[in-house]
């Protein structure tokens, strides 16, 4: 049995299932496995960006893709990060030398987002002006939308979404013309906030009217999109599910990681960007955290002291400090399995739990007490 909703009749979606990764691969199988991929471009230099959604199309024909770029608040305009690396503060810089020194990590080899580019409204103009020049089918402000920016999204002739973590964040998006409201729970990985994926979802829905919403946050079982459905939801958003699926291909000691991983193995930090994000708790987290530490950074100055070790980190496949962006439905990353298998458990997780639904309320008996 099949299930959809009219955002999915919308946006020529078969099952009601958006799914969020860096990855091209992830992206195009979603969007064969009839949900929509989101292809989460923020990491891409602007020239990148149309040579990797020409390749997502190649692999999806004409069916429905979307990408997601974002601009966090407050970044500092006309710096390079070479400004940002001179302005950081010396016991910072020394207490990353020290984590350096104690798990032996090497000077980073390449080049990488995280030590390579800054986030600016040029970088991020630049990545919408590359996205507007394609044939993307939908666009997704993770933050950074502006009533400008959303015009210009559908004056190209694509439905526009945006991801909000609060309701007035939810008010600014409904203000600006934003066609999907991603309302996203604090259990999500990544960038994420502090009200709980239950308790936000009703609300938005509420405050939304005709526009739909998207759930999003620790939903890695089918019982979870059978209850957003119910919450007046429209469909799903999932980015930590597909960590652990053969084509994100991620690095071995992550996938070993994410796939060992319980809800609780997940930690809010802003070590890695500055701003608080959900990941794997690992050494990384820790040292952080522990008393004798600096208070990271702001973004971009985090990003620009830790850009470095982040990569080298990466590269030298260091494992007490690897972790990635997790939420805490990393649970259900069970086994490495194929993007189409997650889906197919996912569907067919949600029809039982709506038919287990339906058969366990009777809603014409009197309540016996
Ligand atoms: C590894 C990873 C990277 C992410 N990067 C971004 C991003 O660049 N932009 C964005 O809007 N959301 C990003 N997110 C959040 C997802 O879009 C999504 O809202 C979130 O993963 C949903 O919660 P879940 O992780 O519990 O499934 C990221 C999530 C993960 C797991």
């Amino acid at each position: 049995m099949e299930f959809n909703t009219p955002l999915c009749r919308n946006l020529r979606m078969s099952r009601p299932i958006f799914g969020f990764a860096h990855s091209i691969d992830v992206t195009a199988a979603l969007t064969n496995a009839g949900g929509m991929g989101i292809y989460g471009a923020a990491r891409d230099a602007p020239d990148a960006i149309p040579e990797k959604l020409r390749t997502i199309r190649a692999q999806v024909g004409d069916k429905p893709f979307g990408v997601d770029i974002m601009l966090p608040k407050g970044m500092p305009a006309g710096k390079t990060l070479d400004d940002l690396r001179a302005e950081l503060p010396g016991p910072h810089r020394q207490f990353v030398a020290e984590l350096r020194d104690k798990y032996g990590v090497p000077e980073p080899a390449g080049e990488s987002f995280f030590n390579s580019m800054m986030r600016s409204d040029a970088f991020f103009e630049a990545q919408l002006d590359a996205v507007l020049s394609t044939d993307v089918d939908f666009v997704a402000f993770g933050t950074g939308f502006t009533p400008d920016r959303v015009k210009r999204v559908k004056d190209a002739g694509k439905p526009v979404g945006a991801l909000i973590g609060l309701p007035k964040h939810a008010r600014a998006a409904l203000d600006c013309g934003i066609e999907v409201i991603v309302a996203q729970g604090t259990e999500a990985g990544g960038h994420t906030g502090e009200v709980s994926t239950l308790t936000l979802i009703p609300q938005i829905v509420e405050m939304a009217n005709d526009v739909p919403v998207v759930a999003a946050g620790g939903i890695g079982h089918g019982s979870q999109i059978a209850a957003s459905l119910a919450m007046g939801a429209q469909a799903v958003w999932l980015g930590t599910i597909w960590l652990t699926t053969q084509e994100h291909a991620l690095a071995e000691g992550k996938v070993a990681k994410l796939l060992a991983a319980q809800s609780s193995d997940t930690v809010i930090t802003r070590a890695s960007s500055g701003k608080p994000q959900r990941q794997l708790r690992s050494r990384w987290s820790e040292e952080w955290s522990a008393p004798e530490a600096p208070a990271p950074l702001k973004m971009p100055y985090q990003h620009a002291l830790v850009g470095d070790l982040i990569t080298a980190v990466e590269e030298a496949d260091i494992t007490p400090l690897l972790t990635e962006p997790a939420g805490q439905g990393v649970v259900w990353c069970r086994q490495v399995e194929s993007v189409a298998e997650v889906v197919t458990r996912l569907c067919g997780e949600t029809n039982q739990a709506l038919d287990a639904m339906a058969g366990m309320l009777d809603r014409r008996a009197p309540a016996v007490l």
